[in-house]
């Protein structure tokens, strides 16, 4: 038994697969905050309902992407037995709390949201207008987050702004209807370079879209082949130029994923990373032999998830059964929390 009160809420946004960049943006270190057990409760939410605020016109894909977050999720190890996963769109007390939350957000500080204005500009589909579902979402990441309580929310760096404006509305709502909701802390990856994987094209970000993505669930052919045809220094042209190891997305994903075993196995004649990014630079190491090494490195990595992931996908019932129970345990927590919001904001009739 724990002693811990922390409540940790994790969140994604099933619109996609999830991809390597997932992995050490995010994944990694909610896992191990899991494991690590310091906590009263876990939360893993698949942000559905999110995810049709720019996708609404796509309900297959939103549909379809919750099954295969849940596979990634469960394949990278979230555990049923220690996080409630659950569907965001079935527990209804959000939208709810959504609502009332709406009153103590300004427009114009929704239009200075970063993470919303970059969306917005990224996104060609709102050329036709910006959904108002989307412009206000981060009012209902504050209600997922205050929903349960949660006083830790590990995520994304690019969800620090989510972070900051949930502050200002529990904030906001404390001093109006009195101390009712949780304050929640974002806790971030400690590396800053796998913070923001960029893709296999060396384009900043990985990226669905942008078709420079290695998913999880990718065959190790696939894989392969994506190693294979990756951006590296444009103008390391022969064995023997030097080279550039910071804009390269294969030695930025080396130093990232490379642990020392990898060099023990497959690299023995380098020490480690240093080593070979300093070869490299000097002249005289090939992208060949590199990618070669970076081929061997996600392919141990990604092999035991892809096993966990087929064996999780042969059973979908029980992997449908395990959302339905996680989402019974969230449903519970968030009727509780719209209870107490309600009275607070003095919406108590019948009491
Ligand atoms: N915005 C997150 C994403 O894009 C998903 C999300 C929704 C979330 N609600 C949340 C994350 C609450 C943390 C807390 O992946």
């Amino acid at each position: 038994m724990t002693e811990s009160k922390n409540i940790v809420l994790t969140g994604i946004r099933p619109t996609g697969a999830l991809h390597i960049g997932h992995l050490v943006g995010s994944l990694y270190q909610n896992v191990e905050i899991q494991n690590q057990g310091d906590y009263e409760r876990m939360y893993g939410m698949i942000a559905d309902a999110q995810g049709l605020t720019d996708n609404f016109d796509n309900p297959d894909k939103v549909h379809e992407n919750v099954m295969e977050v849940a596979l990634d999720m469960l394949a990278v190890g979230y555990d049923p037995n220690k996080t409630a996963l659950f569907i965001q769109s079935e527990v209804s007390e959000l939208t709810e709390l959504t609502f009332y939350y709406m009153n103590l957000v300004t427009v114009a500080r929704l239009q200075r949201n970063p993470t919303v204005k970059t969306e917005i500009l990224q996104k060609e589909k709102f050329n036709g207008g910006v959904p108002v579902g989307f412009f206000t979402y981060p009012v209902s990441q504050a209600a997922d987050i205050t929903a349960f309580n949660a006083n830790i929310v590990p995520v994304g760096e690019d969800q620090l702004p989510m972070l900051e404006q949930t502050v200002e509305i529990v904030h906001k709502f404390n001093s109006v209807y009195g101390d009712t909701l949780v304050m929640p802390r974002a806790v971030v990856p400690k590396s800053r370079i796998a913070a923001r994987l960029p893709g296999t094209d060396g384009n900043a970000k990985m990226s669905k879209s942008l078709n420079n993505c290695i998913y999880l669930k990718d065959s190790a052919d696939d894989v392969a082949a994506k190693v294979k045809t990756m951006f590296t220094d444009p103008n390391h042209l022969r064995v023997e130029d030097p080279g550039n190891t910071t804009e390269n997305p294969v030695f930025l994903y080396i130093s990232v994923f490379a642990k020392p075993e990898h060099f023990a196995a497959f690299l023995p004649e380098y020490s480690g990373y240093d080593e070979l990014a300093a070869h490299y630079e000097r002249g005289g190491l090939g992208d060949v032999k590199v990618k070669k090494f970076l081929n061997s490195v996600l392919q141990e990595t990604l092999r035991p998830i892809r096993e966990k992931r087929e064996e999780f996908a042969r059973d979908i019932d029980k992997v449908v059964d395990i959302l339905r129970e996680g989402t019974k345990v969230a449903r519970v927590a968030a009727e509780e929390t719209v209870k107490r919001v309600k009275h607070a904001m003095k919406l108590n009739y019948f009491d």
